[in-house]
């Protein structure tokens, strides 16, 4: 059985949860390969809403294993209070059920202090960062001089790393920044009971993941933000620090590439971005309103982990192909499709202008995305709630034209098409 792998082909928050959610009944484990608590997923079960920002969403099902790969960064603090939160809502959490690379790296105090005190530097040219720390715990690893998982596994060692760690960071946050510095000790305390706590999860990831591969069991990949974030491949300096693209699930996860099986792409039926940078479809006024809603519900476009407003706008299919180049897509899951009821005409996005030219590819990678305009073309809309469609063939002739148009640009069946939030306003097709 193979590793299916499920990512964001836009901006992140495309609903990659509820996807995992359907398909994690089938995984013996589903694995989370990138970035850290920066991500949010929210998974609506009956009365109970599951937020999550590092756990894999697919541990909610009760045979399936959590794994979080060499490639994430992590808060041990947040990590806890999520298993906390896990354990409120009636799913425990015990080491049988999450299994820990000892390769991640760890997110402490520092980073996050590192984290908000250079977007203030940065002023009127800031990234937006959910401030959570996840660029400097990256650049700390690429500088060879991170804090690993594997080093809670030797008390001593690790309240000295930690020491050095905040440390050196204090240097940087009063020298560079005229910030704050953190009393070392104190993190070293906090860190020896984390470690108390998290050794028991700590396994050789990669071994158990090959295992069950070879075993015939089926795993899931878990992608965290989206291809438009990708440190090499999304909208920089407008990114995250790691790979959200599907072949950082290779790498994060310590697998090859005759593991993978389909590649599905989860993108909303519009488009939204949290944070800074270009947004050629990007809409104000009532069609900003109606596509964000009003942010009484937990599905409203407000950022899961900082409660900001997200950017909305019409969906981009130049961006869309773009995400199924570079991930290798093989299906796409259209989220939200009934947010679009009533919005007449509707538009959507197939090419750019620019530079005196229409661009169907991007011709100079995703830099300069503000010096594109949009061509649009235009649909009819429709105006039937979609809330309780379950069938394909019951969706609207003018619905199943506009996924019919996304298919025939992106070049990628479209197998699923989700109607609400509730795990069954989903509908799958044939
Ligand atoms: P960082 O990952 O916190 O460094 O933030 C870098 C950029 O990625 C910012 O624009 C964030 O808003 C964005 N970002 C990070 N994680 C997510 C996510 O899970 N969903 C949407 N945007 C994200």
């Amino acid at each position: 059985m193979p590793l299916d792998i499920i990512v964001g082909a836009q901006w992140g928050d495309e609903g990659k949860g509820r996807m995992v959610d359907l398909l994690a009944e089938q995984a013996a484990a589903v694995a989370r390969w990138g970035g850290g608590d920066n991500a949010g997923h929210t998974v609506t079960v009956g009365d109970n809403i599951f937020k999550l920002h590092l756990i894999p969403s697919g541990i909610i099902h009760p045979l399936t294993v959590g794994v979080m790969g060499n490639g994430m960064v992590i808060n041990p603090e947040t990590l806890l209070a999520e298993m906390a939160h896990l354990e409120g809502l009636g799913v425990r959490v015990p080491p049988e059920r999450l299994r820990i690379s000892p390769s991640a790296h760890l997110i402490t105090p520092a980073h996050r202090a590192l984290d908000a005190a250079q977007e203030q530097q940065r002023g009127g040219g800031k990234i937006g960062t959910t401030l959570r720390g996840i660029g400097p715990a990256y650049v700390d690893k690429a500088a060879r001089r991170g804090l690993r998982v594997g080093d809670m596994l030797d008390e001593e060692d690790l309240a000295d790393k930690v020491k050095a760690h905040v440390e050196n960071t204090n240097r940087q946050l009063s020298a560079l920044y005229n910030a704050e510095p953190l009393d070392a000790h104190e993190v070293a305390a906090q860190f020896a009971e984390y470690a108390r706590r998290l050794r028991p999860y700590i396994a050789d990831t990669s071994v158990y993941l090959h295992q069950l591969l070879a075993d015939g069991k089926r795993v899931l990949g878990e992608g965290a933000q989206g291809t438009l974030l990708d440190l090499d491949h999304g909208t920089y300096p407008y990114v995250t620090s790691s790979h959200p693209i599907a072949p950082g699930a290779l790498l994060g996860l310590g697998l090859g590439f005759a593991a993978v099986g389909e590649v599905i792409g989860v993108t909303k039926a519009f488009q939204t971005r949290v944070g800074e940078g270009g947004f050629p479809t990007e809409q104000e006024g009532e069609t900003a309103e109606r596509l964000r809603g009003t942010g009484e519900n937990p599905w409203d476009e407000f950022g899961t982990t900082t409660g900001r407003p997200r950017r909305v706008g019409w969906l981009d299919l130049v961006l869309l192909r773009y995400a199924v180049r570079v991930n290798g897509l093989t299906k796409l899951a259209l989220t939200k499709l009934d947010i679009l009821s009533g919005l007449k005409p509707m538009k959507i996005c197939v090419a750019y202008e620019g530079g005196g030219r229409t661009h169907r590819e991007l011709p100079l990678g995703l830099r300069g995305l503000e010096d594109f305009m949009p061509v649009y073309q235009e649909l009819r809309g429709w105006d039937e709630d979609l809330r309780g469609v379950r069938e394909w063939a019951d969706l609207p002739q003018a619905a199943r034209d506009y996924i019919h148009l996304i298919e025939e640009q992106a070049g990628v069946a479209v197998g699923w098409a989700s109607v609400g939030p509730e795990r069954g306003q989903l509908v799958a097709r044939g």
